[in-house]
């Protein structure tokens, strides 16, 4: 039988990384395995403690059923709460203003669903994560887009917004740590982000599931340190990256009530939360954040650093990424599509990244490198990228 799919599932494109994922596969069955710096899914495994916290928990018959409780367990709740105000200095209450997820990827899906009526119009910066995008369209919304440009440090202009387009907005994406960029934001921009929000009714959903990855000493911001911020924004932050557990599916939302509960009852109709047993291995991780977190910002940065160092000496200008584990690398003179050079990076070198374009219009003229490297010695790997690329492309600056 040939079912037609529906035509909402029809207008949107098939999820990125099936695409290079099918690449990656037909490459190893020909036997070339290329130095893989495509996905940003951390290469390094969940630690034993977070494991174990889940084999205990898993154990405990009082885990298996649903969590009637619908917005996560008073002890997941609780550990988010402690967690926001020892790093962030942000008081979210256990009670309303926290949300536990199956991943930030539903909560960003689900937020959509739980605002956006057809032809709604939603603030996408693009460069971005697909998914912004792709649900606003699922849904019939209006995807705007918001060019994240180097000049203005991959900042949205929101002067630049027509005042129409911003008056009849409903919600607007912002994504710092970025992927794919790697910029950071300053409470500065978060202050007129929310202010921006406040003067024209908009929601902002801030995707924060790069929070914790962070180098040189330096510490990101949550958008809920702004004054006033729950009152026009929501956050999303997740275990993924920061304790690699992407597999696992666990994170939070957090901010003003109202949103959480329009989160809540958008969730509570699709997927009755999260795996108890996997809230209690968050509870855990987040106990052992201050002993983890270090050893795994230290591991991104010699990398980051031996990728730059690298790039830059073959003729990159690259300024070291303050967070996220991505490199955005503009692409040679010589080269006019993100995507030509990602192919020829692929073929003349056995080098995997992704293509600009795959993030949007104006990632157009980029590649993305992610520091998430399978295989064994990392450094060795990034020495023998940077080797093949000088080796065996022409690159002219
Ligand atoms: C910007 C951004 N947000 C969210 C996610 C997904 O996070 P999670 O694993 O919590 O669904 C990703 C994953 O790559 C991402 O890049």
């Amino acid at each position: 039988m040939e079912l037609p799919w529906a035509q909402r599932l029809q207008r949107i494109p098939p999820y990125p990384f099936r695409e290079i994922a099918e690449i990656k596969a037909k490459m190893l069955a020909e036997g070339n395995e290329p130095i893989d710096f495509g996905i940003g899914d951390p290469d390094m495994p969940t630690p034993d403690y977070v494991i174990e916290a889940l084999y205990e928990g898993a154990k405990d018959p009082a885990t298996h059923p649903y969590d009637e409780s619908g917005f996560g367990t008073p002890e997941f709740k609780q550990a988010v709460s402690d967690f926001m105000s020892k790093r962030f200095g942000v008081q979210v209450s256990p009670d309303g203003e926290i949300q536990s997820t199956i991943g930030c990827k539903e909560a960003l899906a689900h937020i959509i669903w739980a605002y956006i009526d057809p032809s709604d119009i939603v603030l996408v910066p693009d460069p971005a994560y697909s998914v912004y995008k792709v649900q606003t369209t699922w849904c019939g919304g209006a995807p705007f887009p918001m060019p994240l440009f180097a000049e203005n440090g991959f900042l949205p202009d929101l002067d630049a917004i027509p005042a129409p387009v911003s008056k009849a907005a409903k919600m607007m994406f912002l994504n710092y740590p970025n992927n794919p960029t790697g910029a950071v934001a300053e409470l500065d921009f978060f202050e007129e982000a929310v202010k921006f929000a406040q003067d024209n009714e908009i929601l902002i959903v801030h995707d924060c599931a790069y929070s914790e990855v962070c180098y040189d000493g330096y510490e990101t911001h949550s958008i809920l340190e702004v004054d006033g911020a729950k009152d026009a924004a929501i956050e999303m932050h997740s275990f993924s990256k920061t304790f690699n557990m992407t597999g696992w599916r666990v994170a939070w939302a957090c901010g003003g009530a109202p949103f959480i509960e329009a989160l809540s009852k958008a969730k509570s109709n699709v997927d009755s939360g999260t795996f108890m047993a996997i809230q209690r291995a968050a509870v855990a991780a987040l106990a052992g954040y201050d002993d983890f977190i270090v050893g795994l910002r230290a591991e991104y940065q010699k990398r980051r650093d031996a990728l730059v160092d690298g790039l830059n000496s073959l003729g990159w200008n690259i300024e070291p990424p303050k967070a996220a584990f991505y490199v955005w690398a503009p692409i040679p003179n010589n080269y006019l599509t993100a995507d030509e050079f990602a192919k020829d990076l692929l073929a003349e070198c056995g080098v995997l990244v992704t293509s600009g374009a795959v993030y949007g219009s104006y990632g157009e003229g980029f590649v993305r490198f992610s520091l998430t490297i399978k295989g064994e010695d990392k450094l060795a790997q990034i020495s023998e990228a940077i080797q093949r690329i000088g080796d065996n492309l022409e690159l002219v600056w």
